[in-house]
């Protein structure tokens, strides 16, 4: 539990008590830890270190400023995939030189704002893509750094709802048809072809699908050098995994050792868009019981954060790991297994839809109304992918670093609701 630890039981932030942020901040609360972000930056930054890649911290994961602003002033890049994106790394003051471009269905208006944002290169999803890039770069009389995103076909194992590098997937142009779209670039002198890119899925708990996906992809850029082409650049996208349960993911090291090699031995630039891996484990979401029930033959413990703060267990039976911030019974190692002194729960909040559970049947001591509760691993994909369903404001977010803390978030209010709608008088 990367810098989130238990103290004479009771859980910290690094040195800050979970509950006197709760207690100035109130809940749900969402508590990072800058040093968890720093050192997991550190870590694939350490591991990679001989490929000297462009490390694009993906945006998409966790977009709030301060974590931005951290991210480049520790020598990462950015991944963004829409124009809303790029809008927050330039906000935080990031280098949009080294930025690459994501996503399907780029419109011509985001395409024209990378451009103009000088971006390092568009990961292009497909031939009508290829054209709305052509078309805008000529209009605005620049040539466009496009990287053909391709489908590799690599089953990586992850959730049907996050799987990316298979063929059928909405994602990336056929491997097959690289070539013959690589020549329609070259014949094109609005574009310049300036590498490749893959994402296989995400969250990957095997070094296996990045060591099929860098071969595939030095042959491929082989091919195009030979073409005539001056590719340079292997982007693996992100998607290495974290521990929601207990080690389940390998280090950093792990993946370095089965991509760079290849990467160097093809003379290639390495890029790479880890998102979760650096801050899925730096944050939490704190929340407070608000009931207990027992109905049918269950105990539920109803709190204060739901599945518009954190839709991951609903939306893909995510795992995170739960446990009280001032526990009866120490934290177990195992969060799945039968923890003595506990009995299963379900931890749910209190969204108007049975999939509105945090987790269930999980092993948990005794809690009672205003005990507070820790969702762990809650860094990514949170925040990002919460809503306002059911007229929930959003909660706080707080920055943690040494013994200290700061507000990078507000709590939204009734009025942030409604502030955008307009009713007729
Ligand atoms: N690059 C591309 C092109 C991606 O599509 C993604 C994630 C990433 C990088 C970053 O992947 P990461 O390193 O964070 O695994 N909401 C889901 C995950 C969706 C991932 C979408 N793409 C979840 O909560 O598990």
């Amino acid at each position: 539990m990367d810098h989130f630890e238990y103290r004479d039981g009771e859980l910290f932030c690094e040195e800050v008590r979970i509950a006197d942020l709760a207690a100035e901040f109130g809940t749900p609360l969402w508590v990072y830890s800058q040093n968890a972000l720093l050192s997991n930056l550190r870590e694939i930054q350490i591991a990679f270190a001989e490929a000297e890649p462009v490390i694009c911290y993906s945006v998409k994961a966790n977009s709030n400023l301060s974590i931005l602003k951290l991210m480049n002033e520790a020598g990462s890049s950015f991944d963004v995939v829409s124009g809303g994106e790029l809008y927050r790394v330039q906000q935080a003051g990031g280098d949009t030189t080294r930025v690459a471009f994501a996503g399907v269905g780029k419109t011509d208006a985001e395409i024209r704002f990378g451009l103009e944002s000088n971006i390092l290169m568009f990961n292009v999803e497909s031939e009508a893509e290829l054209d709305a890039i052509a078309a805008v770069a000529g209009d605005m009389g620049v040539v466009a750094p496009v990287a053909l995103r391709l489908n590799p076909n690599i089953d990586a194992k992850t959730h049907a709802k996050t799987t990316t590098g298979k063929k059928g997937n909405k994602f990336g142009i056929d491997i097959e048809r690289a070539s013959e779209l690589a020549a329609k670039v070259l014949a094109d002198g609005r574009l310049s072809l300036v590498g490749i890119h893959m994402h296989l899925g995400s969250p990957i708990l095997t070094t296996e699908p990045y060591a099929m996906a860098v071969k595939k992809g030095v042959e491929i850029v082989n091919e195009f050098r030979a073409a005539g082409h001056d590719t340079n650049w292997i982007n693996l996208g992100g998607g290495f995994g974290i521990n929601y349960k207990q080690n389940e993911a390998p280090p950093a090291k792990a993946f370095a050792d089965v991509i760079v090699p290849a990467i160097r031995e093809a003379g290639c630039r390495l890029a790479l868009e880890p998102g979760r891996f650096i801050c899925g484990n730096a944050g939490v979401l704190i929340s407070s019981v608000t009931f207990t029930k027992r109905e049918g033959g269950k105990l539920f413990v109803i709190q204060d954060a739901a599945m518009n703060d954190l839709v991951r267990p609903a939306m893909y039976d995510a795992f995170h790991r739960i446990w009280p911030v001032k526990p009866a019974v120490a934290a177990p190692d195992d969060f799945e297994a039968e923890i003595p002194g506990c009995e299963p729960v379900d931890v749910v909040g209190p969204v108007c839809e049975s999939g509105d559970v945090l987790a269930k049947a999980r092993w948990l001591p005794e809690t009672s109304r205003g005990d507070l509760i820790c969702t762990f691993s809650a860094g990514a994909y949170g925040t990002t992918m919460s809503s306002n369903y059911n007229s929930r404001p959003r909660g706080a977010e707080v920055m943690v670093s040494g013994g200290t803390h700061r507000i990078i978030r507000r709590r939204e209010t009734y009025e942030d609701l409604v502030a955008n709608e307009i009713i007729e008088s």
